[in-house]
């Protein structure tokens, strides 16, 4: 956990349309954040492009496609991502989705999304659910370790149990990160928020932030602080 290098805890969220505007992104940032996520809009544009260009320019990337489909289906999209130098990507299911992925997986680490970082206990309610969010994120991550993915995606607010309950193996990845003064209200579709030091002292391995970093009119600055923050919480681990 403390031996994750300062430039790779930051995950930059490359949700622009072209592959011209993610490699505006990656070369303003790179001097500070060598990790970086393809999602699904730039995915649908520029493929696997700006994946190939990512990589050979000695970066890291997570491929968020979050993979849904019958297992078959997912396995077969699984090994399509299979030996081109993609550190994460991410699939969502049940069992059986999940043991197809685990069973194809190549060189790349699995992460397994628990709940969306957009998702809050209101809607839960609204589908009828009476769990908690935690349990869900719990029970969810819980089988994913035992199904044999390496990690998964969830917000800053479950990690502690996560990380106290699972142990040290498990990668754990934290979108829905907003600065300080946002943090109890994003303003936008995110709802189970926190810090990027907070996600970084619950256990959370890495962090994944998007809008804060690529629409600030000064992105460096913005992931210099963060990276402040994530310093001060590596030292309290
Ligand atoms: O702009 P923002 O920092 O909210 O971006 C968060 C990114 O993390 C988005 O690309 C979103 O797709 C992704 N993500 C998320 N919640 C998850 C999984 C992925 O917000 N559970």
């Amino acid at each position: 956990m403390k031996n994750i290098p300062l430039n790779e805890r930051i995950i930059i969220a490359l949700d622009v349309q072209k592959a011209e505007q993610a490699r505006e992104i990656v070369k303003k940032c790179e001097s500070h954040v060598t990790f970086y996520k393809v999602g699904l809009q730039l995915f649908m544009s520029s493929w696997f492009e700006t994946v190939d260009w990512i990589v050979d320019r000695g970066h890291k990337v997570m491929l968020d496609l979050k993979f849904f489909d019958i297992p078959e289906t997912v396995k077969l999209a699984v090994e399509q991502v299979n030996n081109r130098g993609v550190t994460f990507a991410t699939i969502h299911g049940n069992d059986p989705i999940i043991q197809a992925a685990v069973a194809a997986r190549g060189d790349m680490k699995l992460l397994a999304v628990t709940v969306l970082t957009s998702f809050g206990e209101e809607d839960m309610r609204a589908m009828g659910m009476t769990q908690s969010v935690e349990e869900l994120v719990f029970y969810r991550a819980k089988r994913a370790l035992e199904l044999g993915c390496d990690g998964v995606v969830s917000s800053g607010l479950e990690v502690e149990k996560m990380r106290g309950d699972l142990g040290e193996k498990l990668f754990i990845v934290t979108p829905g990160i907003r600065p300080g003064a946002n943090v109890s209200d994003s303003g936008d579709d995110q709802k189970r928020i926190v810090t990027a030091g907070m996600a970084i002292r619950n256990g959370a391995n890495h962090v994944v932030v998007g809008r804060p970093i690529t629409k600030a009119d000064d992105p460096v600055k913005v992931i210099e602080v963060m990276q402040q923050d994530i310093i001060h919480s590596t030292q309290q681990l």
